[in-house]
């Protein structure tokens, strides 16, 4: 067990609000359970689920171990041993009664223990409507001054800027930001934390991880499935929102930023945000959008098929937007992220092109291009020219392959994102959450186009049939920002 000094006690409380929902019975609890399943979480912690419906503590555990993962033969008694650690706390959000009883409920566990510096992990797994009533019952009636407490929210954090600033300045007084813990889950990936390591521990990497050597970057999201079922969710934030304006762009955060001079989380989000401040206004002609129809079989619905969402709703379910960075690193090599729901196949990759190599020797050869994929099965590879074996001249392209599951053996526990993000958390490790500066110019950088593709006179998202690669105009695209198809 890692023993950071930040690291909350043994006697830790962990209270996840919103216990009846969606995120809690599929990505919060199972998170939590295989911390403790790999000895990560201390087994004298205490869980609460907090929540309006009226559960009973035995309907709130099946609902939990329902859900939970990697659960074997040999590990199973540790699902009993988990559970025993979790209890259920119905509640309302905006009345100090509930939160009065859980301060009683914490307080009493806290000193069976003899605890005088209480440290209280408090997760909103909730939603934004309601964050900021949680967050002030919280400070005033379950807040510690003795001790140490963190707060975890779950984007969206606000639908434009205006409404980021609105949540940030609700929350800024009742929490400091090195009590909040803003979650984006791609921060959590392997392959993203691997990016820091790839990057600077490489010195052949540095040489040519800028413009003298890169000819483009392409950061592409894509899901074989649609919005089935989240429609309602769906239609008033767009795939830009989505997926884009926090996921994507935390990647091409890490990839593009400087060096930082250590890896104190602080020193690390100054990179990121440095490089955002960089990236150049989005122009209308940098931008491709699309929403899915029918399959072309016929099989599979189209997006306006959801009951769910406006029957003219011009939703964006597909976008691929070129970036500029103006830095001396990066300046003229286009950046482009797309992300798309109802693709042919579900995978999230980084792909950076290299400059040809120079003529005269070779007049064919194609570019080096390393591919770093997030998801499914990690893997980086780089393509190379080689010479094709045995008495011929001829060159073909080749993979260095570093895939994880051929590279690495099963005894490598790589947790899930969530898994890692709340094992940051309780150990006080900020690096892989979202700081409120970054957040702010992320939203600057995305409100303006939002606003444009939003407005009445917005261009209207090209259809593409489900299962398909998305929007015809894609290769073009994606030609124009730099990218070579050999
Ligand atoms: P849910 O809609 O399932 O809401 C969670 C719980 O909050 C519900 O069980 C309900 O509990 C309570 N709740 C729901 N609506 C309201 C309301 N209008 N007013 C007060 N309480 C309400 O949300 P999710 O669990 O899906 O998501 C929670 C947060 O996490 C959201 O911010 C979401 O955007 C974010 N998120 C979710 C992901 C997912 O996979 N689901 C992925 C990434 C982020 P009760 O009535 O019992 O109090
Ligand atoms: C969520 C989005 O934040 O990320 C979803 O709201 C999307 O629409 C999901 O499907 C993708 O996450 P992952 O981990 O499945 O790639």
């Amino acid at each position: 067990m890692n023993t950071s000094s930040d690291r909350f006690g043994d006697y830790s409380t962990i209270v996840v609000f919103g216990a009846s929902g969606d995120l809690a019975k599929k990505k919060t609890f199972p998170a939590l359970f295989g911390l403790f399943r790999e000895g990560e979480l201390p087994s004298t912690i205490r869980i609460i689920g907090y929540a309006r419906s009226k559960l009973s503590d035995e309907d709130f555990k099946s609902r939990i171990s329902a859900n939970l993962k990697g659960v074997t033969n040999e590990n199973k008694h540790k699902v009993q041993e988990f559970l025993n650690l979790c209890s259920y706390h119905q509640g309302a959000y905006d009345q100090p009664e509930g939160f009065k009883d859980l301060e009683t409920e914490i307080k009493k566990y806290e000193d069976k223990h003899s605890i005088t510096k209480p440290d209280r992990l408090f997760y909103l797994a909730l939603p934004p409507s309601v964050f900021t009533a949680v967050a002030k019952n919280l400070k005033e009636h379950v807040y510690t001054k003795e001790g140490r407490v963190r707060l975890v929210v779950e984007k969206p954090f606000g639908h434009d800027l205006a409404s980021s600033r609105e949540l940030q300045k609700d929350l800024a007084p009742l929490f400091s930001e090195n009590e909040l813990y803003r979650i984006d889950h791609y921060l959590g990936k392997e392959m993203v934390k691997n990016l820091v390591v790839l990057r600077f521990a490489n010195e052949v990497m540095g040489a040519c991880w800028n413009k003298n050597y890169v000819r483009s970057v392409q950061i592409s999201f894509k899901e074989a499935f649609g919005t089935e079922g989240r429609g309602g969710y769906f239609d008033d934030v767009g795939i830009i929102r989505d997926v884009m304006q926090n996921h994507l762009l935390q990647v091409l955060t890490l990839l593009a930023m400087e060096r930082p001079v250590s890896f104190d989380p602080e020193a690390i989000r100054d990179e990121k945000v440095k490089v955002l401040k960089a990236i150049g206004d989005i122009e209308t002609d940098d931008i491709l959008l699309g929403q899915y129809g029918k399959s072309e079989d016929g099989t599979k619905p189209g997006y306006l098929d959801d009951e769910t969402v406006k029957s003219d709703s011009k939703c964006v379910t597909y976008a691929a937007i070129g970036l500029q960075i103006h830095n001396e690193r990066w300046e003229g090599v286009p950046f482009v992220m797309r992300a798309g729901k109802a693709l042919n196949e579900s995978k999230v990759e980084i792909r950076i092109q290299f400059k040809p190599a120079s003529k005269g020797m070779f007049n064919s050869v194609e570019r080096n291009e390393l591919v770093m994929r997030i998801q499914p099965d990690e893997a980086i590879y780089l393509k190379i020219n080689s010479k094709i074996p045995g008495i011929s001249d001829q060159t073909s392209v080749t993979d260095l392959d570093m895939t994880y599951s051929k590279r690495y053996s099963k005894q490598f526990w790589i947790p899930e994102a969530y898994e890692s993000l709340i094992r940051d958390c309780f150990l006080g490790n900020h690096s892989n959450f979202v700081r409120d500066d970054e957040l702010d110019i992320s939203w600057k950088l995305f409100t303006p186009l939002l606003e444009h593709i939003e407005s009445k006179t917005g261009p209207v998202p090209e259809s593409y049939p489900y299962g398909s690669k998305g929007p015809k105009q894609l290769r073009s695209f994606l030609n124009k920002h730099g990218y070579v198809f050999e």
